[in-house]
């Protein structure tokens, strides 16, 4: 007998290769002009759904699992964070989610010390300056940044991503801190030389570099809030290649803009697609559009991943990347 296949609806364009593998493996609805699901359409695609394939750009809340129909058992997002689905409704009507961990960990590491390279060298300072044909030539006081081999960089979140900025931030010459929930196995501290703080506040107000690593959780909302964005000294810089809700972006602004710290590097905002304008109007940071993992390699892999998720699932086994609320 024949098994009827799934039907796989995915919301967002994913690569050639994984959508056209998707089409042969499932019963599968592509989204081929990219355009985002409204919540409307998102409530249709539940509705019918065997399979959801969303991205961080959809919301999945209980406003929209409680429409779900009784053939949709799997969420497998693209992507590694799951902020943008509410895990809890999800267990209490049984449906499994995925996520992609692993496969963008370098990616995103790389970005990371782009940001923090190019906020604390002021590079997108400098290729304005050269594509406004005002440069007037090299001088021993123009474009100073700060040295980076040296400095105190601490890292909020000790994870994956976490882990690889420090290897990456350790050959900077960066000496590297770090805040976790529990410290890390030894043999990990060791070889990134790596001091543990519990207590953020005491590891913030000492640090000339913060990384915020870790993900958006009801924990971590606002973790840096108006009061430990304070405890920072005023030549810090901050980077965040995580999410936009871990930090008080108003309060951000407003202490770059009060010279009270000194810079930021953020490729993640607290209402994407929607940039804070008065961050937009800071000099010293720099913006970019949530593409910390965006290579083709990582979208590549990601999409297996997917791809390998649903399949064991469908099959009827434990998908290997399992997301249950007690990992956060
Ligand atoms: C992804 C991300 O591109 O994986 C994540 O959590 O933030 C991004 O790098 C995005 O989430 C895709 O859904």
């Amino acid at each position: 007998m024949t098994q009827k296949k799934p039907l796989v609806i995915v919301t967002r364009r994913l690569p050639d290769a994984i959508e056209t593998r998707m089409m042969e493996l499932f019963d599968c609805r592509l989204n081929l002009d990219d355009k985002p699901f409204s919540q409307k359409e998102l409530i249709a695609a539940v509705k019918e759904a065997d399979v959801l394939v969303p991205t961080v750009t959809d919301r999945v809340d209980a406003g929209v699992l409680a429409q779900a129909g009784p053939n949709l058992r799997l969420i497998a997002s693209f992507g590694t964070g799951v902020d943008h689905i509410d895990l809890k409704t999800c267990r209490q009507r049984g449906i499994t989610v995925t996520n992609t961990p692993g496969v963008l960990t370098e990616d995103t590491a790389d970005m990371t010390m782009a940001l923090i390279l190019a906020v604390s060298r002021r590079i997108t300072e400098g290729v304005k300056l050269i594509k406004s044909g005002e440069w007037n030539g090299w001088s021993p006081t123009g474009m100073l940044g700060h040295r980076m081999w040296g400095k105190r960089l601490g890292i909020i979140g000790m994870g994956r991503i976490g882990q690889a900025v420090a290897r990456r931030a350790k050959g900077f010459g960066l000496s590297i801190h770090y805040h976790n929930r529990r410290k890390v196995h030894p043999d990990i501290e060791n070889e990134l030389e790596a001091t543990y703080w519990e207590s953020l506040d005491q590891m913030l107000s000492r640090m000339d570099v913060i990384s915020v690593n870790c993900p958006h959780t009801p924990a971590t909302f606002h973790l840096l809030s108006s009061r430990r964005l304070k405890l920072l000294n005023d030549r810090a810089i901050i980077v965040n290649t995580s999410r936009g809700e871990v930090i008080d972006e108003n309060a951000l602004a407003r202490l770059i803009k009060s010279g009270d710290i000194a810079g930021a590097g953020l490729d993640v905002f607290e209402q994407e697609p929607a940039v804070n304008p008065k961050l937009q109007a800071s000099e010293n940071v720099v913006l970019l559009p949530h593409m910390g993992s965006a290579t083709i390699e990582g979208r590549h892999d990601m999409g297996e991943k997917v791809i390998i998720n649903i399949k064991t699932f469908v099959d009827g086994h434990t998908p290997p990347d399992r997301v249950v609320e007690a990992m956060f």
